[in-house]
């Protein structure tokens, strides 16, 4: 891996063991940055971790549940401890979550709780968390994986959407607050990306595939791990703090 721009930083990136926040880990590992992956699944991150050292990089595994907040501060003193990846924590790529098929009258209800745990509160957690060590510093950057759904009101997916809603607010808040201190802030919200997303949300033919049949090509998690990279690439006075990126045949949400 050659030095292209993120050498020297230490980003962590949740829900690497799969999707986006692999992509996004191998990418900005790629970019010359030192990486600390997470997700529940340690053998994903190891083989990951293996991957991203076969290429030149460096990575640490930690795996942990990205809704308990004890799992979530061992991430984050982890990633502080980790002296092969050099000084301090520079970059969060907050992407841990999970969907859930279905409106409000018909998603599995025995799973609100759970939504909501992983995407909104675990989240808030490491956000403020790594927000108040940020400030501290006078820099750095936060990267928060929202959706399309968090924006523009899902007809197939409205209670997931909801909590999608509810962190890009956290995201654009936290943004107002740290900004005079030097860190940035943005909120990524991809629009139909295939990965294990679909499967573990529930979704088939019936409640999703018929409405998006006529999208096109979807996308793959690595045009949002370049869109995540490019953003961090920017100059420190530039906060692109929202982006949207979609099939070019979504028209909605
Ligand atoms: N795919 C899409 O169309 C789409 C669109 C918009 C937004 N998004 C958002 O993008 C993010 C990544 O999704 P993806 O498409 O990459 O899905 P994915 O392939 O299912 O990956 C989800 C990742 O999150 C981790 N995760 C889920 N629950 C967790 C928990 N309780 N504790 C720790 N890690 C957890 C998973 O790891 P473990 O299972 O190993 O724990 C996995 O690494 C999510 O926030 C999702 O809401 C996806």
């Amino acid at each position: 891996m050659t030095d292209n721009g993120l050498s020297g930083k230490k980003a962590i990136v949740t829900g690497a063991s799969s999707g986006i926040g692999y992509a996004t880990a191998l990418e900005l590992a790629r970019w010359g940055a030192a990486v600390v992956i997470s997700g529940r699944r340690g053998d994903r991150l190891d083989n990951l971790a293996r991957e991203i050292a076969a290429q030149g990089g460096r990575a640490l595994a930690v795996a942990g549940d990205a809704s308990v907040e004890a799992d979530i501060d061992r991430l984050f003193d982890a990633a502080l401890a980790w002296a092969d990846g050099g000084a301090g924590v520079d970059i969060l790529v907050a992407n841990a979550g999970r969907g859930l098929a279905g409106g409000i009258l018909d998603s599995d209800a025995s799973r609100w709780r759970e939504v909501y745990e992983i995407n909104v509160l675990g989240t808030t957690h490491l956000l403020r968390r790594a927000a108040r060590y940020m400030v501290q510093r006078k820099g750095g950057d936060i990267v928060v994986i929202g959706s399309v759904v968090g924006r523009n009101v899902s007809p197939f997916s409205g209670y997931y959407g909801s909590s999608k809603f509810a962190i890009g607010a956290v995201a654009e808040g936290l943004r107002r607050e740290v900004c005079p201190h030097g860190v940035r802030v943005a909120l990524v919200m991809p629009g139909v990306v295939l990965s294990e997303f679909q499967d573990v949300a529930g979704y088939n033919a019936e409640n999703f595939g018929n409405a998006i049949a006529h999208f096109g090509k979807l996308l793959e998690p690595l045009a949002i791990a370049e869109g995540i990279r490019w953003l961090l690439t920017l100059p420190p006075h530039v906060n692109v703090s929202e982006i949207m990126i979609r099939p070019t045949g979504q028209h909605y949400p």
